[in-house]
């Protein structure tokens, strides 16, 4: 009984956590499909580009108001039905020590990558003090949003692993391999210690407030299903199993999981995104029926005439039905050439053609 009464005051006082968002993302009904793009806050938007205008993204990532105006842009032009934090997946990472920067379209370079033992010194605890940023953007969000939610999200070890190690953007993960194979000790103790900063990373943005999570594994498909179970998934389970209690739901996306995708859901999400190679409904029966799934309209349709959008966004919608869940989403970033208009009229495509 005292449960339920908690559990119903919390909702009261918070009714993002009972958002249709949050609501699709738990298996439960909803009288539309919600939407929100990864990268949605980001180049695409002309606002977003005049607030950065001279700012590093690291910087902006450390100044709570600039991370929560940046944060609602995508919420107020597009009508999206959750916001995700402005950040970065490195930003823990720097603030537990590592020298890195963002490079305008590059991506994350570390000064010094990490490649033996004594490299790992380099690397330490995270604790709330070093995010304290962003503890207070969520804070500053929060109540201003109301009742749309806000997902909070960090990088998983694999994704994070791959850029300290190549040292910045890999194409084929090559030396981060190397390390996985051929110093399995060394690999499973950067893994670990990767693990517990991005436990404690999403553990901040819980406690201040966030409504879901995402564990970004972007660049996990580059394994295979024995690799992912042998180097990667006990170390993402660490992260998304040490959340289970939090009371949010939790995320799980990786590109081209194809093969992963079974595996990715036991890890211990209650969503697992998917790219758009893999049909919803063939996700679906490899996530299992006890989860849902996010995604997945191919990023580069939106650049295609609007008929072609409309049939691919109603595309996804149908196979989605196949989920107890579904959040449309695209199946990876919004690119920065994509003309923000059309992103508005997807999601009024969304609501209207999920509509129940
Ligand atoms: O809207 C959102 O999705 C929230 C913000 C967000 C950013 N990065 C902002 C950003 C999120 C969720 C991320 C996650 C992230 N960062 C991932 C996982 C998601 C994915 O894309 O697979 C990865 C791999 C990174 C690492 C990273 N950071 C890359 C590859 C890049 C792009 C480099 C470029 O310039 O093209 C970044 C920089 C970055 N992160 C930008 C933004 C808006 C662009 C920087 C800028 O605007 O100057």
């Amino acid at each position: 009984m005292t449960t339920t009464m908690e559990g119903s005051a919390a909702r009261h006082e918070r009714p993002a956590a009972d958002s249709v968002f949050v609501r699709a993302c738990r298996g439960l009904p909803v009288p539309y499909t919600p939407v929100w793009f990864m990268r949605q806050a980001g180049r695409s938007l002309p606002e977003y580009r005049k607030v950065r205008a001279g700012i590093p993204m690291l910087e902006a990532c450390r100044r709570p108001d600039l991370v929560a105006e940046i944060t609602l842009q995508p919420v107020r032009r597009h009508g999206v039905d959750a916001a995700i934090l402005f950040s970065d997946i490195v930003v823990p990472v720097a603030a537990a020590g590592i020298d890195l920067d963002i490079e305008p379209g590059t991506g994350p370079v570390v000064a010094e990558p990490i490649r033996t033992e004594a490299d790992l010194d380099r690397l330490r605890r995270l604790t709330p003090a070093d995010v304290s940023y962003v503890d207070e953007a969520v804070r500053l969000l929060v109540p201003e949003m109301g009742a749309i939610p806000l997902i909070g999200f960090a990088g998983a070890p694999f994704t994070l692993a791959s850029y300290l190690v190549e040292g910045g953007p890999s194409r084929t993960h090559a030396k981060t391999k190397a390390m996985m194979w051929g110093q399995p000790e060394l690999w499973h103790a950067l893994c670990g210690r990767l693990a517990e900063i991005t436990l404690e990373f999403l553990r901040v943005q819980v406690a201040a407030g966030v409504s879901a999570v995402q564990l970004f594994d972007s660049w996990a498909g580059t394994l295979s299903d024995a690799d992912y179970r042998r180097f990667v998934l006990p170390h993402s389970a660490h992260v998304l199993k040490g959340l289970r209690g939090a009371g949010v739901p939790r995320i799980h996306f990786g590109l081209g999981t194809a093969q992963l995708l079974t595996a990715m859901g036991e890890a211990g999400a209650d969503v697992v995104g998917v790219d758009w190679r893999t049909p919803l409904d063939t996700a679906t029966a490899l996530v299992g029926p006890d989860r849902a799934v996010q995604g997945n309209l191919d990023p580069c349709v939106l650049f295609a005439p609007w008929p072609v959008v409309e049939r691919e966004v109603r595309r996804v919608l149908a196979e989605g039905r196949a989920a107890p869940g579904h959040v449309f989403n695209l199946g990876h970033g919004v690119l920065p050439e994509t003309d923000p208009e059309v992103l508005t009229r997807v999601v009024a495509l969304v609501h209207e053609a999920s509509a129940r």
